[in-house]
């Protein structure tokens, strides 16, 4: 392949610039022209894109968002929009594509692959809810950022000998919630993959624990399960705690990504492209066991990813 494009798509996630910046790079170096495709798949259609060079990529490693912008486009869902999507790849002359995003990207990716552009996918999203990677670009930078403001929200609860409820993202999976509710010392963590009750495993658990001496209380709930607000009113109800409410929100998307964000980004990126560069499309990068893998787009579409049950249970064990 001669010429190849880069696009993000999706919520964005720290860590997506070293990902780009890995692409356009190991592309120069290997002869490609590489082209930046600005706001995910409606740049696409649209035709916003510009070449870049080594250069362009200069000084983004440290920075959280994406200097491609990312955008969620409707018309990409339909035939019509996949039509245009190919065309103007065609008509600028691209071979081959590399989309960094969730499954949602990657539904795109292969109906775009299935329009004979050869495309690889990059997990980057926060939420790690990409079945075929143990990891996701991302994710560590979000953890990290939930620990920082979940602590800073510790020093006042306690100071009040208050509960606080924290919703955190993760659209329809826990794996935020439980490991961030781990390293906060959450006394309950309510997460979508686990059935609970809230007289069960939130007031119970609350008055067990007030037992023991315990006068603050910390509850992270996943964004799948939402209901914070009516939550703290619950427990304040209950157990005579005065209790808050807080969602984290996009705080959670933004920052400058750790280490493990930027070396996996990099290393996806450099693999992805040297996928292209051997005539191979329709795969997802992933992170198995700590070493970078390629799946079959379908393949990885069609897997299932579990929780760490038994981590969900030593959270449990260890916050009482
Ligand atoms: P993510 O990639 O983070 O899961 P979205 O679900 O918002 O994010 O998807 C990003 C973009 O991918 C959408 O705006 C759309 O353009 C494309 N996309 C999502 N789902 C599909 C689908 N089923 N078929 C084709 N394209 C899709
Ligand atoms: O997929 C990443 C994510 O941050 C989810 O955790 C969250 O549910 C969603 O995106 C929020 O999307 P938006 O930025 O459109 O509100």
């Amino acid at each position: 392949m001669k010429k190849i494009g880069v696009l993000t798509s999706g919520g964005d996630a720290p860590g997506m610039n070293a990902a780009v910046r890995a692409v356009v790079r190991t592309g120069c170096e290997n002869g490609m022209q590489v082209m930046g495709i600005e706001r995910g798949y409606t740049g696409l259609i649209n035709g916003e894109m510009y070449e870049m060079n080594l250069r362009t990529v200069s000084d983004i490693i440290h920075r959280g968002g994406t200097m491609l912008y990312s955008a969620r486009c409707p018309e990409f869902k339909t035939q019509a929009g996949i039509d245009k999507a190919a065309e103007s790849c065609r008509k600028n002359g691209i071979d081959g594509l590399v989309v960094i995003g969730g499954d949602g990207s990657f539904r795109g990716a292969r109906d775009l692959s299935l329009s004979g552009i050869p495309c690889v996918g990059i997990p980057g999203t926060i939420d790690n809810d990409i079945a075929c990677s143990d990891y996701t670009i991302g994710y560590d930078t979000a953890m990290n950022t939930i620990m920082e403001m979940v602590d800073r929200i510790r020093d006042t609860t306690e100071s009040h000998d208050r509960c606080s409820v924290v919703e955190v993202m993760g659209r329809s999976a826990g794996y935020l919630a439980l490991n961030a509710g781990i390293a906060v010392g959450a006394t309950t963590i309510l997460i979508p993959e686990v059935p609970y009750d809230i007289e069960r495993d939130v007031i119970e658990r609350m008055r067990r624990t007030q037992k023991t001496g315990k006068k603050h209380f910390i509850i992270i709930v996943a964004e799948g399960i939402g209901g914070v607000e009516a939550l703290a009113r619950e427990i304040e109800e209950k157990t005579g705690v005065e209790s808050r409410a807080t969602i984290l929100g996009h705080v959670q998307r933004g920052g400058s990504p750790t280490v493990r964000d930027r070396v996996a980004a990099s290393e996806m990126g450099n693999y992805a492209v040297k996928l292209l560069q051997n005539g191979i499309g329709n795969r997802v990068v992933a992170m198995q066991k700590e070493k970078v893998v390629d799946f079959d787009i379908y393949e990885a579409l069609n897997m299932k990813k579990s929780i760490d049950l038994n981590l969900y249970k030593v959270a449990h064990e260890i916050s009482i």
